[in-house]
């Protein structure tokens, strides 16, 4: 089995997380060269990995397969400073930036072999589906065998690159959606049943929530959110009344949330472009 090496750049939350969902693949011959500013989270992610070597500087960059983008859009103009013209003419530049596009990636390694990703934090459960995009110059085949690298890490859906910021803040940010709402309906409940029930049986409560209404909606057979509202919404009744006005006002602040997040992609991308 030929080793395939890859190199993390920026050894973070999402990287690292990534990174263990790869290292569980047992049908492919993994090394990791870790390198993060920070070097202990570098030495600490070390030492969960089946094969890996800490990089201490990249005044030498090591040879890799695979450089994996992990720092965040603010940091990756001065990361490529030091990659810059650096990368071997075959290696793939693997982004899982929120906002920077490849060509600007591209453009500041002067490298034209790049993916991009949008991961979210289900990846820490491989249980993420990211978006995927791929410079033409990376055939379809390899690309495929990249993904099957990462395929005990989390699924991929290949769409057109000029959707991922529009998508970002519903698909990157998603969970962080799921957790706010969670968040309002444990803080109505906190406000009812201050000295009646304790902080730990009302985490449990929503928890729960979370995992219940998962599970169901996982095993229903119904294939979209409507079907499975409308088992629980009867004309009229206390469901019907809430959601009436979530529709009038929640649907206007959702997607007013999301623009916020498109909005802020632009930015991201604009600064790191100048
Ligand atoms: N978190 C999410 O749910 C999520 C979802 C989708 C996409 N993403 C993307 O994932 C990326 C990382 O996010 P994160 O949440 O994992 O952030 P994070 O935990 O802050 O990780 C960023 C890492 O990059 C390192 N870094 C800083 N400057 C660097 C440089 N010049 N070269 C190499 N590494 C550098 C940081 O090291 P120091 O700590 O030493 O500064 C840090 O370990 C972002 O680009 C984000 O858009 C994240």
């Amino acid at each position: 089995m030929n080793r395939i090496t890859i190199m993390i750049l920026g050894c973070g939350n999402m990287a690292r997380a990534i990174s263990l969902g790869i290292d569980k693949n047992e049908s492919q011959n993994f090394h990791f060269i870790l390198f993060n500013p920070s070097s202990n989270k570098a030495e600490s992610l070390a030492q969960e990995l089946k094969s890996s070597s800490v990089c201490y500087s990249l005044d030498e960059l090591p040879v890799a397969d695979i450089y994996f983008i992990g720092c965040k859009p603010q940091q990756f103009s001065s990361l490529a400073l030091n990659l810059k013209d650096k990368l071997p003419e075959n290696a793939i530049a693997f982004s899982i930036m929120a906002a920077l596009d490849i060509t600007t990636i591209g453009k500041k390694l002067q490298h034209g072999r790049v993916m991009r990703i949008m991961p979210n934090t289900l990846a820490r459960i491989s249980m993420g589906i990211s978006l995927f995009a791929s410079s033409s110059e990376i055939s379809k085949k390899e690309q495929a065998e990249v993904k099957s690298y990462f395929s005990s890490a989390m699924e991929f859906l290949d769409i057109p690159e000029e959707k991922f910021d529009l998508l970002t803040p519903l698909l990157g940010s998603g969970s962080a959606f799921v957790y706010w709402l969670l968040e309002q309906m444990e803080e109505f409940a906190r406000a009812e049943l201050a000295g009646i029930v304790d902080e730990k049986t009302l985490a449990k409560i929503f928890k729960k929530l979370l995992y219940g209404s998962a599970l169901l909606a996982i095993h229903s057979e119904e294939d979209n959110f409507s079907s499975l509202i409308a088992e629980i919404r009867s004309k009229k009744g206390i469901t019907d009344a809430c959601l009436i006005q979530l529709n009038a006002e929640g649907k206007t602040a959702l997607y007013r949330a999301v623009q916020q997040g498109q909005k802020r992609a632009k930015e991201l991308s604009l600064e790191t472009e100048g």
